[in-house]
């Protein structure tokens, strides 16, 4: 069904391809638009889809992929870390996906306030029923990683979804090389930066995307996405409700730049957020429970349109 190549690379350390172009999701609450926009990626050679049960949408993707041949990926919320609720928030996402088995299943953030090896060991009797193929986590750090996977007895955690944009390069400061060297999957989230990449501010890194892009017969975009993928542990997850986005989105594989150019895009902005792994100023807060999570759910479940 595909319409495009978009190229693929092996899921941590399985021997399983997944695409390097996803669509996330987080944001998407409208039946029509966001479920055409879904297909779309999907048409377009983008099969990983990303959600979680905190975005509130599992029932639209769910429906968006009905018949589709998609690696799904989804997410348990920390409030629900503690053995039972990880199986009892598993079989609820199973069900608005309507499918039986998700792909990827991930941590959505830390939650120090909850044991890791009691919430590995539902990971992986989830992962031994057959309710999920694989194990992932999002938002761990390097110490909060090798925590969780110390915990798993016959699974290896195949990814780490993180935010990683040209805006935003935390991942620089050791995630994406351990990744590398660990063969573990960095799935880039918020890739184009939430959007901030298209603002006033970052005009002058447009033109320099521009006028590689010029060369290669690219978007500024799809240069963005494909400096990332360039990088051998990352895939992205560009989110896209616009059509005309998600098949600009896909053109990001299948073709690649010289070195000089990816090291000219790299070192273009020195300014760039390089911190340790900490995506928002509220962040270790936020490691150390769940009752933020709890809040944000039942916030998103009430944003849908009636
Ligand atoms: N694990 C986590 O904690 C976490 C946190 C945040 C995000 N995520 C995941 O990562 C996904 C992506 O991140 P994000 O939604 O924050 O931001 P993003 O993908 O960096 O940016 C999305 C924005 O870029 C626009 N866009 C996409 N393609 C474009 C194109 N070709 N030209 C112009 N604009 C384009 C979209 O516009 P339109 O929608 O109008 O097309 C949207 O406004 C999420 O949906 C979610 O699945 C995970």
């Amino acid at each position: 069904m595909s319409n495009t190549c978009v190229e693929y690379k092996l899921l941590g350390k399985t021997k399983e391809q997944i695409p390097v172009l996803g669509i996330g999701t987080w944001n998407m609450l409208s039946d029509k638009g966001d479920t055409e926009a879904i297909r779309a990626a999907v048409e377009y050679g983008m099969t990983l889809v990303d959600t979680a049960e905190m975005y509130g949408n599992e029932d639209i993707v769910g429906k968006a992929i009905r018949g589709l041949d998609v690696f799904i990926a989804t997410k348990v919320s920390p409030h629900n870390f503690r053995y039972e609720d990880v199986i009892k928030a598993c079989n609820a996402s199973l069900q608005r996906l309507g499918t039986k088995q998700i792909d990827l299943y991930q941590l959505h953030w830390p939650n120090h306030s909850v044991p890791i090896a009691e919430t590995m060991r539902a990971m992986e009797w989830l992962k031994n029923d057959g309710k999920i193929r694989h194990i992932g986590v999002s938002n761990f750090d390097i110490n909060e990683f090798e925590g969780a996977q110390a915990s798993l007895k016959n699974s290896e955690i195949v990814s780490n979804q993180v935010e990683y944009s040209m805006l935003v390069r935390d991942v620089e400061n050791g995630l994406l090389d351990y990744c590398g060297k660990n063969r573990v999957t960095l799935m880039a989230y918020s890739p184009l930066a939430h959007g901030s990449l298209y603002t006033e501010k970052y005009k002058e890194l447009r033109g320099l995307l521009s006028s590689i892009g010029l060369r290669h017969k690219k978007s500024i975009t799809q240069v963005a996405l494909n400096w990332l993928i360039s990088k051998e542990p990352v895939v992205c997850i560009p989110k896209a409700s616009d059509k005309e986005h998600v098949i600009e989105d896909a053109g990001a594989s299948g073709w690649s730049m010289s070195p000089a150019e990816l090291s000219e895009i790299s070192s273009f902005l020195p300014g760039v957020r390089k911190r340790p792994l900490v995506p928002s100023a509220f962040a270790p807060l936020v490691k150390h429970s769940g009752f933020w999570s709890k809040h944000l759910q039942s916030r998103n479940a009430k944003r849908r349109p009636a």
